[in-house]
């Protein structure tokens, strides 16, 4: 399943561009379909990962529903196609016009983070004679072990509620009308490669439950959020995340009741390996002590190293020289952090060769900007 790149194809369009192979996300969609099949699952793709309308249909056709954190996601999601019963929405901040539109998209459930935005989304389905189902966002204060900018699931975080609140809180939603709390949510970080915090907010949600239902909240949902890593290093060695793995951890430590569904939002684990950053060499500049490829993407294309010290591997796709030299591959972005890599070993790299950032189709088209007044990345898909 590794990915195969068509170099007379990206010959003839303008760099730098993302790439999607098209095969590779349908395999992984038919995987996790596969590994849900017979269980009460259900699979929400997060949107923010990646809203590319080819990529979303994709998706679509795939069965699974959405996860969206704005009112921009809800609209692509159903401009994809996607019905409103397949869509859920999140997100600290929703604004009273993104509420409307997802209260007019007949939504399947809003993840609410706060009591304010519970009344807000109480009387605006009230001025509309709906009742809106919703699922509080509860902090687990599960440490996911990741980078500090992606774990969510921490006391200090912005996002939920405290668990410690929650039962005032469902008290209070008892007694609104307009709102009608079917679940509970939960995110605890993004790139979790090791199982083991998973675990953890099973437990976590497993005592929860207990405490609930003892005051006879009954909860259809139970959604686990998303946040299964990938593996960067070796993306044609593993091209399809654990799924496996992962919805065992579930299958054996959540504890369901009767008629519970479990919900995840699965971003990241979606989408990262079927793309890549496709870039032209400009020229390739020998200093002091090293040597630098300057590509003709930048960090307004892929800001994840930037940003997050992230490392996605590179390859020369287009040379076919033996020897190797050492390479810091850098963009054209007036900023120091706009780097690739330091000391990649390629093979001898020359200006207008084609290099491949891989593992970039989470979190890369999508976060990609116009800094320095530069054209967005184009993109271009294997069928
Ligand atoms: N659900 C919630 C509530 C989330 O906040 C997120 C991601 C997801 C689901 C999807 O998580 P995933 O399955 O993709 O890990 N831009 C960063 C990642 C930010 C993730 C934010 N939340 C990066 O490039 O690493």
């Amino acid at each position: 399943m590794a990915t195969n790149f068509p170099l007379d194809r990206f010959r003839e369009i303008q760099t730098p561009f993302y790439y999607y192979d098209m095969e590779l996300l349908k395999a992984t969609l038919n995987e996790i379909n596969v590994c849900c099949n017979g269980m009460p699952y259900k699979v929400h793709y997060a949107v923010k990962a990646n809203a590319n309308n080819n990529i979303l249909q994709c998706i679509q056709s795939s069965g699974l529903g959405v996860d969206c954190v704005s009112g921009g996601e809800v609209e692509a999601a159903v401009k994809a196609g996607f019905d409103g019963k397949k869509i859920v929405f999140a997100g600290v901040g929703k604004t009273d016009s993104e509420i409307n539109y997802a209260l007019d998209t007949d939504i399947l459930c809003f993840n609410v983070e706060s009591v304010p935005e519970l009344e807000v989304i109480n009387e605006l389905a009230a001025r509309k004679g709906k009742i809106a189902d919703v699922a509080f966002r509860v902090n687990p204060n599960v440490d996911a072990h990741t980078h500090k900018y992606i774990t969510t699931g921490l006391n200090e975080n912005k996002f939920g509620i405290n668990i410690e609140q929650l039962p005032d809180v469902l008290n209070l939603a008892a007694n609104l009308k307009h709102v009608h709390v079917i679940g509970l949510h939960f995110h605890i970080g993004s790139q979790i490669t090791d199982m083991e915090p998973f675990v953890r907010l099973c437990e976590k949600i497993n005592n929860l439950q207990a405490e609930v239902s003892k005051n006879g909240v009954e909860l259809k949902i139970i959604n686990v959020g998303g946040g299964l890593g990938v593996d960067y290093d070796n993306p044609d060695g593993n091209p399809i995340p654990v799924f496996k793995e992962y919805f065992e951890v579930f299958k054996k430590h959540l504890y369901l009741r009767d008629g519970q569904e479990v919900h995840f939002e699965l971003g990241r684990s979606v989408v990262a390996q079927c793309g890549s950053l496709i870039t032209r060499v400009t020229y390739v500049k020998t200093g002091t002590v090293k040597r630098f490829v300057i590509t003709d993407a930048g960090m307004t294309d892929l800001i994840r190293p930037a940003l997050y010290q992230a490392h996605h591997k590179i390859e020369n796709i287009s040379s076919d020289e033996k020897d190797t030299s050492v390479y810091d591959i850098v963009g054209p972005i007036c900023e120091s952090s706009d780097c690739f890599g330091e000391n990649e070993l390629l093979p001898i790299t020359r200006r207008g060769d084609l290099l491949a950032l891989r593992t970039a189709g989470a979190y890369g088209e999508i976060m990609a900007s116009q800094y320095n007044l530069r054209r967005l990345p184009g993109v271009l898909y294997s069928e």
